[in-house]
């Protein structure tokens, strides 16, 4: 039987971007985003208007599309209650969230120069997408707080081991393991990766299955109000 019901969020697993772009220093700003959607080759990237990154890319109009295996869990939850806007906004506060000037080195990844765009590239990732914005566009009710970019993927760099013998221009499905993000929790091949700081930050419950959940014992949950 179906149940009518409120989510606080519609994130039923779309993989995740780890967005490089650059600060109005130079230096680089990354942070890890997962509603974007894809048609031919551009996509639409929905971003909260408040992030470093929306201000980035609204200034420079370039990026790099850093796409990490479910190997790379770690360093995205590393990244995940931080900002690089250094007036830390109220919404993002009371989530934990902190300001973070290096996002490369709190993370532990390297950044290697992009051929096109300033940003540089996430090196442990094995895709890069380079790419510039087309427009930014209000997105979903009137103050949501959210815009949708509009990127055109101007250049693409893939990890040989990706790619199909004999086809240098076809990625193997079977050997591509993106890192998908699932409600506020971190999948790889299907099963559960990691804890993760942003389900901590959104006050999500304990996974059923996880060995610290207490959902089932019915004891206080670690961020409950
Ligand atoms: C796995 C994951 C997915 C996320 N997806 C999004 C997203 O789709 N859109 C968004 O605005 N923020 C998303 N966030 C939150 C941003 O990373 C967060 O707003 C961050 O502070 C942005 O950094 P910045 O302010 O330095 O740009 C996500 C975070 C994580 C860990």
């Amino acid at each position: 039987m179906h149940r009518t019901v409120q989510p606080r969020v519609l994130y039923f697993g779309t993989p995740v971007v780890v967005i490089s772009t650059a600060n109005d220093d130079g230096s680089a700003n990354l942070a890890p985003m997962s509603s974007v959607w894809w048609v031919g080759r551009s996509c639409m990237l929905g971003l909260d208007e408040t992030s470093r990154t929306t201000a980035n890319l609204a200034r420079t109009g370039e990026c790099v599309l850093n796409l990490p295996s479910s190997g790379l869990v770690g360093a995205v939850d590393r990244l995940a209650l931080l900002t690089g806007t250094p007036v830390v906004p109220e919404h993002k506060k009371r989530k934990g969230y902190r300001y973070e000037p290096d996002k490369f080195g709190a993370a532990g990844l390297t950044p290697l120069p992009s051929e096109t765009v300033a940003p540089p590239r996430i090196a442990e990732c094995p895709v890069h997408l380079e790419a510039v914005v087309e427009r930014i566009h209000p997105f979903a009710e009137e103050d949501s707080g959210v815009v949708a970019v509009d990127a055109r993927i101007v250049r693409v760099h893939v990890e040989e081991e990706l790619l199909v013998p004999g086809r240098p221009h076809h990625l193997d499905a079977d050997r591509w393991d993106p890192l998908i993000m699932k409600f506020c929790e971190f999948y790889g091949g299907g099963r559960n990766l990691h804890p993760s700081a942003l389900a901590r930050g959104w006050d999500m419950p304990p996974r059923r299955t996880a060995p610290e959940a207490s959902w089932n014992a019915g004891t206080p949950q670690p961020n409950s109000p």
